[in-house]
C-alpha cells in the first residue's frame, strides 16, 4: 500500500476536505490543550448555546442588557455570573459579601481608572496626563468639599440667577420649558460658579464644556471598535480633544495665565487678601512643586475633565458610558412633578428650615425629607443597570472562591440590588419618604443619608473610590430643588411621568419632555 501521495490524485475537493478536517482537529486539540481560563468556571447568562453564541449574546446584551442582568441576578443570588459586553466578558457580582470584597480590594487588584480607561479610552479622549495623573480627585475630595459651606452663598446666587434667566415665569401664566436642556444649563452654571467664579455665565464656555462631555463619549465609541495600534493616530486625526482644549483655552487661557502668575508671585497671600476661593486656587495649591500641573493647558484640561465628571450629560448613551450624573436631578424633578402630593410636605420642611438656618449648607443638612426624596429618586433609577466597574489588574479571588483573572472587567448589577426585596420592602415601588421614616427611628437620625454609600445604595459607588463629588452634588441638588419648590408651582406638560430612555445598560431621564412653571405668589 502506497503511503506516498501522488500529487495527481489530489483534487481540489480532497484538498479542501483535508483542510477542513485539519482545522477541526486543530480546534478540538486547542480546546483540550489550551489552559482553561478561570472565567470558564463562572456561569454565563444570555448566551445561546451554539457556536459563535458569544457574538449573538453580545448583540442580545446591547438590546436587552437590563433584563439579562436581572435574570442573572435572580438565577445566581450572592454569586458571580458573566455576560457578553461587546467584545469581552463582563463579570457581574452581587450580594453583600461579594460587594464588600470589591469595597475592600486594594487598587493594585481592582482598578477603577483602568476600567474607565478601557471603556472611555481616557488616554485619547481626555489626554494622557488626565489618565495617568488624576490629581484633581484629591482636590475634589478635600479642599473642594471643605469649601461647600463657605461658597454656598455664591452657588445659591447662581442658582437664583440661572432660574431667572432660564425659567422666567410670571405669577399669572404658565410657561413651558424643555426640562433636560434647562436643568443641564442650571446645573452647569451652578457647578461652574463653584469651580471658576462668574465666568460660569459665559454661554460659550458652557457650550464648550457640555459639548466636550458629548465628544468624549462619542469618540470613545468609535475608538472602541478601532484596532488598538491604530487608536493613537485615529484619535489624533478624528478625535475632538485638541479642538476642545483649544476652544476652552481661548476662554480660560487669560484667566488661568493671570492666576498662575499671581500664584507664582504671592502664593496664597495676595495683596488685600483677594485671592478667589475657587477650584482654580485649590488646583494651584495642590500643584505646588509640580510644574507640569501648573500649565494653562493642563489646568484647562483638568477643568474640562472635572466638568465631565460633574455633568456627564451624555444622553447619546451607549453601552460604553458610565452613570449619567446630572440626570439624577432630572429624575427627581419628573418624580415630583408627577406626584404633586409630595410637594406640600417638602415645602413645609424647606420653609421651616430656611427660616431658622437661612440658605446655608447647614440648612441643606437639616432637610431630611428632601434628602429622602432625592435619594429614593436615585435608588429607583441609579443611571444604569450596572455600576461600580473595575478592571482586574492582578488575579483576584472573591471570598466565595470565585477567581477573576487579570484583564477581566467586573461590575455590580446596581439596579437589581436596588430593587431586591432583601434590601428594601417593596423595592420596586417609588416611596419617596422611606429613608426619612427610617431616620425617625431612635438612633437612626444620621443614618440612611444620600451621601452615605452602602451595599444597598450604590448610586455613588462604594469604598475608597465612591464619588468624591457626592457631598457637593447632594448639596447642589437640594439647593436647586428647594429653590424650585419655594419659587414655583410646576406640573408636567403632558400630565404623565415621562418615560425614561433606556439604551443598552443606561437609563437616562427623558430628554425631550417639558415641564411647566408658574411663579408662586
Ligand atoms: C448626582 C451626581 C453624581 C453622581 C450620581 C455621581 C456618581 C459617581 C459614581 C457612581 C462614581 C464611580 C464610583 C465607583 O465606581 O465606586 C463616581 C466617581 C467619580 N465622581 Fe461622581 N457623581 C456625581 C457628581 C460628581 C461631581 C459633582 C463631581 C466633581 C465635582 C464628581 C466627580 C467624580 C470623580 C472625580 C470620580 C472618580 C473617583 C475615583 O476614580 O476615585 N462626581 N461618581
Ligand atoms: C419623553 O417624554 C415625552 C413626553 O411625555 C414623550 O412623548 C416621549 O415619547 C418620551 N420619550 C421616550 C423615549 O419615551
Amino acid at each position: 500500500m502506497a503511503i506516498a501521495v501522488n500529487s495527481e490524485t489530489l483534487s481540489p475537493t480532497t484538498l479542501t476536505a483535508a483542510a477542513i478536517v485539519g482545522l477541526v482537529v486543530l480546534q478540538v486539540a486547542r480546546k483540550f490543550f489550551k489552559p482553561r481560563s478561570p472565567l470558564e468556571a463562572i456561569p454565563s447568562v444570555g448566551i445561546p448555546d451554539y457556536p459563535f453564541g458569544f457574538y449573538v449574546g453580545s448583540w442580545n446584551y446591547i438590546k436587552h442588557g437590563r433584563a439579562i442582568t436581572e435574570e442573572g441576578f435572580h438565577k445566581y443570588p450572592g454569586k458571580a455570573f458573566k455576560v457578553a459586553l461587546a467584545n469581552r466578558w463582563l463579570v457581574l457580582v452581587n450580594g453583600r459579601s461579594l460587594i464588600d470584597d470589591i469595597r475592600k480590594a486594594p487598587d493594585d487588584f481592582l482598578s477603577i481608572s483602568e476600567a474607565t480607561n478601557s471603556l472611555l479610552h481616557l488616554e485619547h479622549t481626555m489626554g494622557h496626563e488626565q489618565h495617568h495623573d488624576p490629581y484633581q480627585i484629591a482636590v475634589i475630595r478635600t479642599p473642594m468639599t471643605r469649601n461647600i459651606g463657605v461658597c454656598f452663598p455664591d452657588i445659591r446666587n447662581e442658582v437664583v440667577a440661572a432660574f431667572e434667566d432660564l425659567v422666567p415665569a410670571k405669577t399669572d401664566e404658565w410657561i413651558s420649558v424643555p426640562a433636560m436642556q434647562t436643568i443641564l444649563q442650571i446645573v452647569s452654571r451652578a457647578s461652574n460658579r463653584f469651580f471658576i467664579g462668574l465666568k460660569c455665565r459665559d454661554p460659550d464656555y458652557i457650550k464648550i464644556t457640555t459639548q466636550y462631555a458629548l465628544n468624549v463619549a462619542s469618540d470613545a465609541v468609535w475608538l472602541h471598535v478601532t484596532p488598538s495600534i491604530l487608536r493613537p493616530i485615529a484619535a489624533h486625526l478624528f478625535g475632538h480633544l485638541e479642538t476642545a482644549t483649544r476652544a476652552a483655552m481661548k476662554h480660560l487661557g487669560p484667566i488661568l495665565q493671570h492666576r498662575v502668575e499671581m500664584d507664582d508671585k504671592y502664593g496664597q497671600d495676595w495683596p488685600n487678601g483677594d485671592r478667589p476661593n475657587d477650584m482654580i486656587s485649590w488646583l494651584l495649591d495642590d500643584a505646588r512643586g509640580h510644574p507640569r500641573r501648573r500649565t494653562v493647558r493642563t489646568l484647562t484640561r483638568t477643568l474640562l475633565n472635572i466638568n465631565f465628571g460633574a455633568l456627564h450629560t451624555t444622553t447619546q448613551a451607549t453601552i460604553l458610558h458610565l452613570s449619567p450624573r446630572l440626570l439624577g436631578f432630572l429624575h427627581a424633578l419628573y418624580n415630583l412633578a408627577a406626584n404633586l402630593e409630595y410637594v406640600e410636605p417638602l415645602r413645609e420642611e424647606i420653609k421651616s428650615v430656611i427660616q431658622s438656618e437661612g440658605w446655608t449648607k447647614t440648612a441643606m443638612g437639616k432637610m431630611v425629607k428632601l434628602d429622602s426624596f432625592l435619594k429614593e429618586s436615585s435608588r429607583f433609577v441609579p443611571g444604569g443597570a450596572v455600576g461600580v466597574m473595575r478592571q482586574v489588574i492582578k488575579d483576584f479571588t472573591f471570598s466565595d472562591g470565585t477567581m477573576v483573572p487579570t484583564g477581566t472587567l467586573i461590575a455590580i448589577p446596581v439596579l437589581a440590588e436596588h430593587y431586591d426585596e432583601a434590601n428594601y420592602v417593596h423595592g420596586d415601588q417609588f416611596d419617596p419618604f422611606r429613608f426619612s421614616r427610617m431616620r425617625e427611628q431612635a438612633g437612626e437620625g444620621i443614618k440612611h443619608q444620600m451621601i452615605t454609600p452602602s451595599p444597598d445604595f450604590l448610586s455613588f459607588g462604594v469604598g475608597r473610590h465612591a464619588c468624591p463629588g457626592r457631598f457637593f452634588a447632594v448639596n447642589e441638588q437640594k439647593l436647586i430643588m428647594a429653590h424650585v419648590i419655594l419659587t414655583y408651582d410646576f406640573k408636567l406638560k403632558d400630565g404623565i411621568r415621562p418615560e425614561d430612555e433606556w439604551i443598552a445598560l443606561v437609563g437616562s431621564a427623558n430628554s425631550t419632555a417639558e415641564v411647566m412653571f408658574r411663579k408662586r405668589t
